[in-house]
């Protein structure tokens, strides 16, 4: 038979919450991060332990049948793939900050300034929708660095607690949008895989019921 395949993220924000809602409805795996790939003790599932950002690429190809994983991402670079079920889990706003002191107030003040960004598309659209036109600076990581170094008037990254922010004395002045953990579905998934996908759906929901 063939097994489901589901990516999770390897390490990071979504990790563990990932392992637990698998662990509740009855997914339970051996060991974990050591192994890149883990196939499950009662149930006709493997999971994969990927990078966050590597993640959409596995849907499209159909690699993986199945993921774990922020909303986020996939509106960044998951053009395409669908999610079945919002999971509940590690919620976060994908926001526009700027300096505590500066006069930007909202999107429109942003036009002909540099914004640095993991998130290019996401504020390439938003930009694009209200006709504003900004310089992009993508960076990987520590975006919320940019302004106090002078690479940046603003910077666009998740907000969770807000504590990022905070440390770098930045305001956030606009939400893009607001995202959680979802599962998200390859468009490549066979009628068998399916099938197994829809049950663990299933549990999933009644998980989700559980806790609220
Ligand atoms: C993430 C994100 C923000 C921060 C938001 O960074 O990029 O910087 O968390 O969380 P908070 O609002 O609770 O402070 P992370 O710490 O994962 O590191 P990175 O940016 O270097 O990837
Ligand atoms: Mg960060």
């Amino acid at each position: 038979m063939n097994k489901l395949r589901i990516a999770v993220q390897k390490s990071g924000r979504l990790n563990e919450d990932s392992m637990r809602i698998l662990k509740d409805v009855g997914i339970s795996i051996d060991n974990g991060k050591d192994q890149l790939k883990a196939a499950a003790r009662d149930f006709p599932v493997e999971v994969f332990y990927l990078r966050n950002g590597d993640i959409p690429q596995y849907l499209k190809d159909g690699v993986v049948d199945a993921a774990i994983i922020g909303e986020n991402v996939l509106i960044e670079k998951g053009e395409g793939i669908n999610f079945v079920e919002r999971l509940g889990f590690s919620k976060c706003k994908v926001s526009i900050a700027v300096p505590k002191d500066a006069k930007e107030n909202s999107l429109k003040d942003l036009a002909g300034k540099r914004i640095a960004t993991s998130y290019p598309k996401t504020v390439e659209k938003f930009l694009a929708a209200q006709n504003i036109e900004a310089q992009l600076h993508i960076i990987n990581g520590s975006v919320e660095i940019a302004p106090n170094i002078g690479l940046a008037d603003a910077i666009c990254d998740i907000v969770s607690s807000g504590s990022t922010l905070f440390k770098n004395g930045l305001k956030e002045i606009e939400v893009l949008l607001k995202s959680e953990a979802v599962l998200a579905v390859s468009p490549k998934i066979d009628a068998e895989r399916q099938a197994i996908l829809e049950k663990i759906q299933f549990r999933i929901q009644s998980v989700l019921k559980g806790r609220q």
